[in-house]
């Protein structure tokens, strides 16, 4: 399903002193297949669009469509969208409620697919848990209560893909983990990418995170798209990307030092691009191949 939205606007609490332009006309086209990666510094609107996608904020302003839903239409059928476009939200962990992990994940089944037996529920539930990397036998009577946090938050993301959406959208996904943790998580959202859905957007304020797991990704800023393309044609432009306040990748770091000891290195940021290339200059130069 391809995602189109043109010149959404979003306001909270309208009419009030208070009120929030958190969206200010967003323009953003995201293609069915696309590892979608959506930038910016907090306050920039990233989980006022997301929630949009899913109708969890229904449209005030602009249009927006999801494959053949329009949101716009007060005939939109909510419900059958909801089931395919999943949203995991940030620290997800903090919203299992059930007393075992497996009724966790069957809670969604229960509400979007409604034609399925008993048994074809806790099947659909074993593939999710293993699915996450989870031991379904070892874990479906287990409290979430009881298990670790890296455990917790692959039961919640196993709640969402157990509908089987088409497109998978995660608010922050590896906000709060360790390196290893984010890692394992990655791998894990690319595993998600190739089979269960076809389309996957993460909101993130990781540049590395983004350069090394997106085909494509927008920058947001101030409730609009400031910058969009491949992350190598984001994070070469970095002059731009620091006057919005935000950072570049580490590989982006080290092609600027490099530059400015005059030794220009084409990257597209990521870090096994990155020794690549090095590596190529590092040769062609001849000299040879001991660190001098
Ligand atoms: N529930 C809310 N009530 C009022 N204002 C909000 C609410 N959620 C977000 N905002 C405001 O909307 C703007 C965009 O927020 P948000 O979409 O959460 O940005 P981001 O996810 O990029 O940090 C911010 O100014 C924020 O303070
Ligand atoms: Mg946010």
């Amino acid at each position: 399903m391809q995602i189109v939205a043109k010149n959404l606007t979003y306001t909270y609490n309208p009419k009030s002193p208070f009120a929030s332009h958190a969206l200010q006309g967003v323009d953003l086209t995201i293609e069915e297949g696309e590892f979608f990666g959506i930038i910016g510094h907090t306050g920039s609107g990233k989980s006022t669009f997301v929630q949009h996608l899913n109708a969890l904020i229904r449209l005030t302003g602009g249009s927006l469509t999801v494959g053949d839903y329009d949101l716009s239409q007060k005939k939109c059928k909510f419900i059958e969208l909801r089931g395919k476009v999943g949203m995991v939200f940030q620290y997800p962990e903090y919203q299992l409620f059930a007393d075992t992990v497996e009724k966790d994940v069957a809670f969604g089944l229960k509400n979007f697919r409604k034609d399925l037996t008993e048994e074809e529920r806790t099947a659909a539930v074993r593939e999710a848990l293993e699915t996450v990397g989870l031991d379904f036998e070892a874990i479906r009577g287990k409290s979430p209560f009881e298990i670790s946090g890296g455990q917790k938050r692959r039961v919640a993301i196993a709640g969402v893909i157990v509908t089987k959406p088409e497109v998978l959208i995660l608010d922050e996904p590896a906000a709060g983990l360790d390196p290893l943790g984010k890692q394992e998580l990655m791998e894990l959202l690319h595993r998600i990418h190739g089979g269960w859905c076809k389309t996957v957007v993460i909101v993130s304020h990781d540049m590395d995170e983004i350069a090394e797991n997106c085909t494509r990704a927008a920058v947001f800023s101030e409730g609009r798209v400031a910058m969009e393309g491949t992350p190598a044609e984001i994070f070469a432009r970095s002059e731009e990307l620091f006057a919005l306040g935000l950072d570049v990748p580490l590989t982006a770091h080290c092609a600027m030092l490099l530059k400015e000891r005059g030794i220009d290195v084409q990257t597209n940021f990521t870090c096994a691009d990155f020794a690549d290339k090095v590596l190529a200059l590092w040769k062609a130069k001849g000299e040879g191949t001991h660190a001098q």
